[in-house]
């Protein structure tokens, strides 16, 4: 739930400032995944690259690191630095040759906002080892005593203090044994053994000056790498002999939780593995594989010693993460929907030509389709708005492959330890593909047999590694934490896959070519709706001052229902509800009157009658209404002009959430913008929730 970042420049010139600004920088594109406090670590003084490299003593020690911790926003972690620089009268314009700075921006977890409980944590004043930590350590009271035992005294509530405080034991201990020669690997392994939970880590020692190892288990973590010869031909091909080794060229070397901090810098990243211990040294990486289950290391790997180790090159541009001609993210992702989900279908559908009838191609499920098919159920997984547009998909599965679809919450699947068998298909659902809780209920369903398969924007994500088989959604970097993009795109992901499990079933010919013109057509009718971008703000002023807003669905529109209310729950920050309209007159009705708004989905479909007698009973209970319904419909829907109306292009239905839904996104951007409120960084909320 938080964001790590380091940077380690080697045998080039690096003033301080510029230092500070690269740390500053990967916080400011990390600060969506945490927001309520930041800190970095840098040198107070240059150290020398020792002359002969490669040496083994740690006698060569540093002065201490300089912390600087705050709480609140990035941009006031900035403000402080230079303020308190200026007053120790810090250079600024001091180079240093080589460099190992380190940065973090929380959201709390253990202790609340404050610089005390802010990252790196350190191992006391003299601050011989600093970490910043992405995750929970779930042993942390049990190591914090035995630390306690042994003199050690902390001063903050957070679980990851053990850590710098066990790596300071472990090198003591070394140290007094007479081991003058213990690695800043070899402390860092010691540690490791000793960790449980879920963590991306990356330390700082004033015994390893110049030197930074990172590690994970569970939590995200790159590497990239950008040789300074190379500026001008990123891209080449890479030399893995050279990357391994000592290297006296100018090179830069950062760490990041993903990838949005990176491409500015170098595009050559390694994705880090679960179990990756990276020592950067004299310039080079090392690699040393940690096995967890038996608590030892595996030893250095020779690098390439396997795919998973590979470098790669992202596909990402520096412009896809910059708001370009928008004020927010969440503004910029909901109006390029177009774009994300033109990607999101790019080479996965195939109209006409040499082939006899439309087809979806999914590579990575092709495979496991006659598995899926014979399931005995299909078991959908998700948190939060990966669960609504799970079920904004489950009528048109089951309708197309004929399996039953259950739904779960991830942590409500976890908790019951609901029944899951071998003869399953369970399918999870998640854009950063590192949810806590969803990954917990696929450890559980691959415990019990199931076949799992994953549907999520994150590329290398630990869902994406887990899983046997999946899609990737390929909606692009979503950085708003109030997920727009990804949702349309997860209901194309998972529309398709319905398609594929269905097969060619001539029974289903006439269906399946009606979604697939529908799919292609979608990306010009979402730009349609987005041209209501005006009247939505106009609603928007009128709604500004209400304390509560209800959504009304049914069918494939509960989900749009239930993503609505969430989306102007958590940005806006007002109370609002979806719910299922065939519910309406089992309670909820009791609460309409002629104060409280309501939004009634009533586009064309099955339910549209339904819908519409829905609409007849809230206005005799005196209901505001505000009605979405099909172009064309506006006299069918309005009770005599009474209500306001919202009119949105058709499109086969199991793809209208997909249209239907953005009316809704843009209503809670505007009130939020309205209201005074943070559109990107929703008060309390981050962007992936890696824990529990
Ligand atoms: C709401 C939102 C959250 C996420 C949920 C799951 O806008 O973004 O509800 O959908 O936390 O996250 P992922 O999809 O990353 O598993």
């Amino acid at each position: 739930m938080c964001g790590i970042f380091a940077y380690l420049n080697y045998n080039v010139n690096r003033e301080r400032r510029y230092i500070l600004e690269v740390l500053f920088n990967g916080l400011r594109r990390l600060e969506y995944r945490g927001y309520d406090s930041s800190g970095i670590s840098i040198d107070s003084s240059s150290c020398k690259i020792p002359a002969v490299s490669g040496s083994n003593s740690n006698s060569n020690v540093a002065p201490p690191p300089l912390v600087f911790r705050k709480e609140g926003k990035i941009e006031s972690l900035v403000k402080s630095v230079y303020q308190e620089v200026a007053e120790t009268e810090l250079n600024l314009e001091e180079p240093f040759a080589i460099h190992a700075g380190i940065a973090h921006t929380r959201w709390a977890t253990h202790g609340e906002p404050a610089p005390r409980n802010s990252h790196p944590q350190s191992c006391g004043a003299g601050n011989d080892f600093l970490v910043v930590h992405n995750g929970i350590i779930t042993n942390y009271e049990v190591l914090k005593e035995t630390l306690v035992r042994h003199g050690f005294t902390f001063e903050s509530d957070t679980d990851t203090e053990v850590i710098p405080k066990l790596a300071k034991f472990v090198f003591d201990k070394a140290n007094e044994e007479g081991d003058q020669s213990v690695t800043f690997s070899q402390v860092v392994l010691e540690v490791m053994r000793h960790l449980e939970g879920a963590y991306a880590l990356i330390f700082k020692s004033r015994h390893y000056p110049n030197e930074l190892i990172a590690c994970k288990r569970g939590s995200p973590l790159l590497l990239g790498v950008k040789d300074l010869e190379d500026e001008g031909s990123i891209g080449a091909s890479f030399n893995d002999a050279k990357f391994l080794s000592n290297n006296q060229q100018p090179r830069e070397l950062f760490f990041a939780s993903d990838a949005n901090a990176l491409v500015e810098h170098t595009k050559k990243v390694l994705v880090i593995e679960d179990g990756d211990v990276i020592h950067l040294k004299d310039g080079g990486v090392s690699i040393f594989k940690f096995d967890h289950a038996k608590g030892r290391c595996g030893g250095t790997l020779a690098r390439p010693a396997s795919v998973e180790c590979a470098l790669s090159v992202l596909e990402m541009e520096v412009e896809q993460i910059n708001k370009g001609k928008y004020k927010h993210y969440m503004q910029k992702e909901i109006h390029e929907q177009p774009e994300s989900l033109t990607t999101t279908m790019r080479g996965r559908l195939i109209r006409g030509g040499a082939c006899k009838s439309k087809t979806v191609l999914l590579g990575g499920l092709k495979d496991h389709l006659k598995t899926i098919r014979r399931s005995r159920r299909i078991v959908f997984v998700g948190c939060g708005t990966s669960y609504n547009a799970a079920l904004a998909s489950r009528p048109i599965v089951e309708e197309l492959s004929g399996v039953p679809v259950t739904m779960e919450v991830a942590s409500d699947l976890v908790d019951r330890q609901g029944p899951i068998y071998r003869e399953d298909t369970a399918v999870f659902v998640s854009q950063s593909g590192e949810t806590a809780d969803t990954l917990q209920a696929l450890d559980y369903a691959l415990e019990n047999g199931a076949l799992c398969v994953g549907i999520t924007n994150t590329v290398g994500s630990a869902l994406a590694r887990k899983t046997h088989c999946g899609v990737h959604i390929n909606a692009g970097c979503e950085i708003g934490v109030a997920s727009t993009k990804a949702y349309t795109s997860q209901i194309v992901v998972m529309a398709m896959l319905a398609l594929a499990v269905g097969g060619d079933m001539i029974s289903n010919e006439a269906r399946r070519e009606a979604i697939i013109d529908g799919l292609l057509d979608l990306p010009s009718k979402v730009k349609e709706v987005l041209k209501l971008d005006e009247e939505m703000k106009d609603l928007a002023e009128l709604l500004i001052n209400e304390q509560s807003l209800l959504v009304f669905g049914r069918g494939y529109n509960y989900a749009t229902a239930l993503e609505g209310a969430l989306k102007v729950k958590e940005v806006a920050l007002m109370h609002s509800e979806g719910i299922l309209a065939g519910e309406m007159k089992h309670g909820p009705l009791a609460l309409v009157d002629h104060n409280l708004p309501i939004v009634v989905i009533a586009t064309r479909d099955a339910c549209f009658s339904k819908q519409q007698s829905v609409i007849q009973q809230l206005h005799a209970r005196k209901g505001r209404l505000i009605v979405m319904c099909t172009k064309g419909d506006s006299a069918s829907v309005s009770v005599g002009g009474s209500c306001r109306v919202i009119e949105v292009p058709h499109v086969e239905d199991c793809l209208q959430p997909v249209l239907n839904v953005i009316p809704l996104q843009l209503l809670a951007y505007h009130l939020t913008v309205l209201r005074g409120h943070n559109v990107d960084q929703p008060r309390n909320l981050a962007k992936s929730v890696t824990t529990q």
